[in-house]
């Protein structure tokens, strides 16, 4: 079965300067969560039309794409994909904003479609509020009416169109044609076709948030909610224990293995992968990172990182893109790093910042260490080796390398190489003056005058 999806129109009630469908839902385009569940049936086309540049973008390479320059109406869109239309196959008709309709339910249209061998198979629900949608009228045969079309007694139906049908291609291809467009909007209906056959069967799903389309950004958050809540029931039914899944907000594209604790008000994102026995949260955002088995992050903003095993982060760290923390690394409040390898047991626990830098095993980076990354024009790299032990406030001025098992002294900035077993010392030595307090208050006529 081949799938084409409409998504040509603008979604004005968006009152967005980007077309409806690539506003994303848990991390991801609307039309790519459609797309997604469509490939599972084999060959994917899309009918595009405002700002389809735009739209474009966001769709994979192997997906057919045709245009509707004008939305004349839904029969008008899908004649756009005419050729795409398979003579001896079936036709399943998806849109772009109806991101969550699921595999099961249309794996049950399309049983339903060939059992029942129909020329088309229309899937169905029932709404408590109707109004807006096509409604199903069961008369000699099945006929849908427009909501603009419909008469009082039409509009108490509380059976709706979806949307969503399966046709046998060959019949659409025969009667889309015929399809007129003299009725209230002036519009070419895709719902006509069903005059020109009995052979009609109708499938009802009673999950409405599937057959939800979202027309405005109220549409889209309650959606996008519900949603939500259901990416966390699957994780917390996967082994996951999440404290307060309602100020959890984790993305589609997300892994998370079991055992592994969040907490409150956290949000995790992208590409991320976490694994067993982590503790998470609370008031953490992790985005695109690489997290392995027993990693604490708290309150901390982690981005385009790889934190291996038993790590430790936070609270208040800032891992920005490209830090790879080794095991056992802790890092902990107001550091931040980018762009820089950590080793095994490093400790980096206060008041830093890493960028650029490669650091060995065993080391200690004493709070307030700077690396001095960039002049103005470059970033260069720092290289602590294995073992050194830099002290407090140091600014370690790159290029420059502490070697093994080096130290620095606190207050150091250090411009030159420290080789190896070394101490290095960069700061004024230290003059005390004696009474010099005294003397300074001596400037004052009544001490002068008491001594
Ligand atoms: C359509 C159905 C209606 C059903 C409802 C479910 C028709 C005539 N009516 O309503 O019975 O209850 O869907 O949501 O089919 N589109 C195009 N090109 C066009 C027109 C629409 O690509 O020329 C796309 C839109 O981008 C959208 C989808 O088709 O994704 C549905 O269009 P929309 O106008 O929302 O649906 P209705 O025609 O109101
Ligand atoms: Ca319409």
């Amino acid at each position: 079965m081949k799938t084409l999806i409409l998504a040509a129109g603008l979604g004005k009630r968006m009152n967005s300067k980007y077309p409806k469908v690539i506003h994303k839902i848990l991390g991801k385009p609307m039309i790519n969560w459609v797309i997604d569940t469509a490939k599972s049936f084999g060959e994917v086309g899309v009918v595009l039309g405002h700002k389809h540049e735009m739209v474009e973008k966001v769709i994979p390479q192997d997906v057919k794409i045709f245009l509707q320059n004008e939305q004349l109406g839904t029969a008008h869109a899908v004649m756009c994909g005419f050729d795409f239309i398979p003579e001896n196959d079936n036709l399943l008709i998806l849109y772009g904003d109806v991101p969550f309709i699921s595999y099961e339910t249309l794996k049950r249209l399309e049983k339903e479609h060939m059992e029942s061998n129909s020329d088309v198979t229309i899937l169905t629900a029932i709404l408590e509020n109707p109004a807006g949608y096509g409604r199903i009228v069961r008369g000699k045969k099945i006929e849908i009416v427009e909501d603009k079309d419909a008469d009082e007694k039409i509009k108490k139906i509380k059976e709706i169109n979806t949307g969503i049908y399966i046709f046998k291609g060959k019949f659409l291809k025969e009667n889309i044609k015929k399809i007129k467009n003299d009725n209230a909007q002036n519009e070419y209906y895709l719902t006509d076709i069903l005059k020109f056959t009995e052979n009609i069967s109708t499938v009802t799903t009673d999950d409405i948030d599937e057959v939800t389309g979202v027309n405005d950004r109220i549409q889209l958050s309650k959606l996008e909610k519900n949603m939500r809540k259901r990416i966390n029931e699957k994780l917390m039914r996967e082994g996951v224990r999440i404290i307060d899944p309602e100020s959890v907000y984790i993305d589609i594209t997300v892994k998370i293995g079991k055992d592994t604790i969040i907490y409150p008000f956290t949000f995790i994102e992208g590409e991320t992968e976490i694994g067993e026995d982590c503790v998470i949260g609370p008031m953490t955002r992790i985005k695109d990172s690489k997290i392995g088995n027993n990693v604490h992050v708290i309150r901390s903003e982690v981005e385009k990182a790889i934190i291996e095993d038993n790590v430790s982060v936070g609270p208040f760290s800032r891992l920005r893109e490209g830090t790879h923390l080794k095991s056992n690394v802790k890092i902990g409040n107001f550091v931040e790093t980018k762009k820089s390898v950590i080793g095994k047991n490093t400790k980096a626990q206060h008041l830093t910042y890493l960028g650029d830098a490669t650091i060995g095993e065993n080391v200690n980076i004493g709070a307030g260490t700077i690396t001095c990354n960039y002049d103005g024009e470059k970033k260069h790299p720092t290289i602590i080796e294995d073992g050194a032990f830099i002290g407090s406030n140091n600014s370690l001025v790159a290029p420059v390398k502490i070697g093994k098992n080096a130290i620095t002294g606190a207050g150091s900035t250090i411009t030159e190489d420290v080789p190896e077993n070394s101490l290095g010392l960069g700061r004024a030595r230290q003059v005390v003056i004696k009474d010099w307090v005294l003397r300074k208050k001596g400037g004052n006529q009544n001490a002068d005058s008491k001594e």
